[in-house]
């Protein structure tokens, strides 16, 4: 699902008039680029994704000619982090499209580019393969539209057991999306991955912003049939999707009474449901003949019949199509229709099923420990639970009807800072052991942790009363907290139980 841009476009190309158009509205961040912020490509500010991140290492690429968001990127040799994650603010239920280029540009000294995993909010969204594109000579990048379901949205890279050097990003985009597009798709549950956006006949460049006032990329498509352009513009948001009128300044056509062959996209899918939006307009000058009617097929399977195209033009979607291996779309025009069919633009997402979130109050609870401890693991961002192979480091999760946070292990991990009373959201969390640390501070209040069976802070800087509502946990049958600074007795509630082992 990798798509190519050319890397090579030379710096004294780009336009110098950045302040007189508006920028779309997300996040354009230039990976690696420290503290020079402002990278300008295509009229576009990107700014530095420092404050977005606190893991990575950065560095610049000596390949001349970079478009300058190619030439530095961030990347992550820490083996034992589970994820590296980005955080960015969003607005919470809006639609987000993510993009994510790759220029590996042999920055560690390799001769290959690493592969390994992108995620995005706790779903696995694809494996990063840029082998080939960079073999010739070309970046990569991956895009996925899906919905902010808080007030952050995280972006995450891992390791998985093909990744033999450090994973790195180039550049991450959020472009925020109208609530119209797409909205036949029910973004609670699923995503899009894009696997082709293509302006069929263009020539030369990608179509975007300020052409797509989206920011969305149009890639040009060009086969062996020939191309017509179109005599009357369109008015974008009289489309489904809002694509942008330079999309249908050609198309591809073929001649009179002869059937329409496609081979789009280009490469092979995986067997899976895809998300799938066509775009047509009769290219001639408008009059009560230009229109041209059709039946659209894909793979032999009926899309739809009798299709009649006018100069208006017109979207025609499926929201769930199976789709496997090459595909191939077919125009067949009516009996005797005196034009042949037309193709202006097409769009193809793969519908990707999400996996989940932890629950809330336990993502709450974690990423306040995530601040109040001094130096907690690296990869103590994202959600801290999801994907499974990719949960925080010392987290182990339940995951059945809700994920769940149940176990939390930081026993000797060098960390200071304290234990806030949030800890105490954690209430299917049945062991807490954070020994042999330097934490300090009192002891909270927990007695809402009514799963918790084993507490260990042994070995801390913690002072004060060790809580009375300890003795109110009906499943705690071990608790050590010997070598702090505590004062007090332990609760007689505590004392009192039957087999449980304390240690003060
Ligand atoms: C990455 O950065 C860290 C912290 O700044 C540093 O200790 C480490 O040596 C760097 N790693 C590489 C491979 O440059
Ligand atoms: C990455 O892509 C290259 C080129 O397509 C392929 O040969 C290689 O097997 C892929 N690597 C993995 C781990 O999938
Ligand atoms: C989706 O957007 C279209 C086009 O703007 C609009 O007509 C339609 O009512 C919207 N549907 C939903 C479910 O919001
Ligand atoms: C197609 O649409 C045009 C314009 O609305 C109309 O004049 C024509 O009759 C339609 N053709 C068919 C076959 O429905
Ligand atoms: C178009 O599809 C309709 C309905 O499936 C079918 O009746 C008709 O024959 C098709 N037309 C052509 C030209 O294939
Ligand atoms: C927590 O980690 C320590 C050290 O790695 C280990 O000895 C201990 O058994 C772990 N505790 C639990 C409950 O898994
Ligand atoms: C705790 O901090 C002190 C200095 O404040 C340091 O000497 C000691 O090594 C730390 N202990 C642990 C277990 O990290």
């Amino acid at each position: 699902m990798s798509l190519s841009i050319l890397f090579l476009w030379v710096v004294s190309c780009i336009p110098l008039l950045v302040n007189s158009i508006s920028d779309p509205r997300g996040y354009l961040l230039d990976c690696g680029a420290g503290k020079k912020d402002g990278a300008i490509v295509d009229n576009l500010k990107y700014i530095t994704d420092e404050g977005f991140i606190s893991v990575g290492n950065i560095t610049t690429l000596k390949t001349p000619n970079l478009v300058p968001i190619l030439s530095t990127l961030r990347y992550f040799p820490d083996t034992s982090a589970c994820k590296y994650c980005y955080v960015v603010p969003v607005v919470k239920g809006g639609k987000y499209l993510v993009r994510t280029t790759y220029y590996y540009g042999g920055f560690d000294g390799g001769k290959e580019p690493p592969v390994f995993d992108q995620i995005v909010e706790g779903t696995k969204w694809s494996v990063v393969n840029t082998t080939e594109d960079y073999a010739n000579g070309l970046s990569s990048y991956y895009e996925i539209m899906v919905m902010a379901t808080g007030k952050m949205l995280s972006f995450c890279l891992a390791r998985n057991e093909d990744t033999k050097s450090s994973p790195f990003i180039s550049a991450l985009e959020l472009e925020y999306m109208d609530d119209s597009l797409y909205n036949t798709t029910d973004f609670k549950k699923f995503a899009l991955a894009t696997v082709a956006r293509s302006s069929f006949g263009s020539a030369g460049d990608s179509i975007s912003f300020p052409d797509d006032e989206f920011n969305r990329l149009w890639q040009p498509f060009k086969d062996m049939n020939p191309i017509v352009e179109s005599h009357v513009n369109i008015t974008p948001s009289d489309f489904w999707n809002m694509p942008p009128e330079k999309a249908f300044y050609n198309a591809i056509t073929t001649s009179r009474g002869k059937t329409l062959q496609i081979n789009w996209p280009q490469n092979p899918l995986s067997n899976a449901k895809y998300y799938i939006s066509l775009y047509f307009q009769d290219n001639r000058t408008p009059s009560p003949y230009s229109w041209r009617v059709f039946n659209v097929s894909i793979n032999g399977k009926n899309f739809f019949s009798d299709l009649n195209v006018t100069t208006d033009g017109v979207t025609v979607y499926s929201t769930q199509w199976p789709l496997s291996g090459q595909t191939q779309i077919v125009l067949t025009p009516r009996n005797g229709s005196p034009v042949g069919p037309v193709i202006n633009a097409g769009e193809i997402m793969q519908i990707l099923p999400l996996g989940g979130k932890t629950l809330t109050r336990d993502v709450v609870a974690m990423e306040e420990l995530a601040r109040m401890f001094n130096k907690p693991p690296s990869d103590w961002s994202g959600d801290p639970c999801l994907p499974k192979e990719n949960s925080w480091t010392g987290v182990t999760c339940s995951h059945e009807k809700h994920v769940r946070v149940v176990a939390l292990n930081l026993t000797g991990m060098e960390m200071s800072g304290t234990l806030p009373s949030k800890v105490a959201k954690l209430s299917a969390l049945n062991h807490l052991w954070l020994g042999g640390n330097n934490l300090s501070g009192k002891i909270p209040e927990m007695g809402s942790m009514k799963e918790l069976k084993t507490l260990h802070l042994e070995n801390n800087k913690f002072e004060g009363k060790v809580p009375k509502s300890l003795g109110q946990l009906p499943k705690l049958k071990e608790i050590f907290l010997q070598n702090n600074k505590l004062s007090g007795e332990i609760p007689s509630s505590l004392q009192k139980k039957k087999g449980i082992k304390i240690r003060m």
